[in-house]
């Protein structure tokens, strides 16, 4: 048994309706995990499915959060307006919003800061892209993420997780090799420690993602440092997504 209970989220990404959500819900509420899982709907299905899901053992998360609180910033959601429709979780820094969204690791650190005051939990995503890795950046790339983002964040009595997405793996179906996740997790451990002290650290579950999908979770979380995956594709799939909630 893990030192971390395992997390498994579900990232849809802009993909997703109400047929998704009916027949994930339907999915979801026949069974029992012994897992804590997540979803990340688009934002506007958020306050439903908690309410759909409230008594059960599945978290609802957004994919993104407001950098501000409140004011002239058209377009944007609050982490407390995300708390009250029943949100628990908040994906931070995806690449896919690094790279297409322009965010970098001061935003994040904003976005992680609110989230915190709001009684949510971050889940960091980091990650390097293919060049970087091919150059052997991963850890330096890795070490700026978590130490810009992280240093001066007060995480005391609040959950927090990372999630390391090599952007390389992700919808390439080509997973990292389960011993590189490993070694990069160790890693990224060790850093925390650092950034905080052994015993929060101990407290933050580091997840995978990248190509996750029923053929790989059960090695992936088979690493001592693996503590949950964050699944993109295969979770549009309720029964995909199922079964590899049911392998953690
Ligand atoms: O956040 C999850 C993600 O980026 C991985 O996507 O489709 O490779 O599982 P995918």
């Amino acid at each position: 048994m893990k030192e971390r209970p395992p997390l498994v989220v579900a990232n849809w990404k802009l993909n997703g309706g109400t047929d998704l959500i009916c027949a994930s819900v339907a999915s979801f509420l026949r069974q029992n995990f012994r897992v804590q899982i997540g979803i990340a709907p688009p934002y506007v299905y958020i306050g439903n499915m908690a309410n759909f899901l409230r008594n059960s053992q599945i978290m609802i998360g957004s994919q993104n959060v407001s950098k501000f609180e409140s004011g002239a910033f058209t377009g944007e959601t609050s982490a407390q307006m995300l708390k009250e429709v029943g949100c628990e979780f908040c994906l931070i820094g995806h690449s896919e919003r690094r790279q297409v969204f322009l965010e970098n690791n001061a935003s994040c650190h904003t976005k992680i800061s609110s989230t915190l005051s709001a009684g949510l939990m971050p889940i960091i995503c980091i990650g390097e892209n293919a060049q970087q890795h091919e150059l052997g950046l991963t850890k330096h790339i890795l070490y700026r993420q978590l130490h810009e983002s992280l240093l001066g964040q007060n995480i005391k009595g609040q959950q927090i997780a990372i999630a390391y997405e090599p952007i390389w793996a992700i919808g390439s179906g080509k997973a990292a090799t389960p011993e590189s996740v490993q070694e990069v997790h160790e890693y990224i451990f060790n850093e925390l420690c650092t950034i905080f002290d052994e015993e929060s650290a101990k407290n933050i579950r580091i997840l995978y993602g990248g190509s996750v999908n029923k053929n790989n979770a059960a090695q992936l979380l088979a690493m001592p440092n693996v503590d949950g995956l964050l699944v993109g594709g295969a979770s549009l799939d309720p029964e995909h997504f199922s079964e590899i909630c049911a392998l953690a």
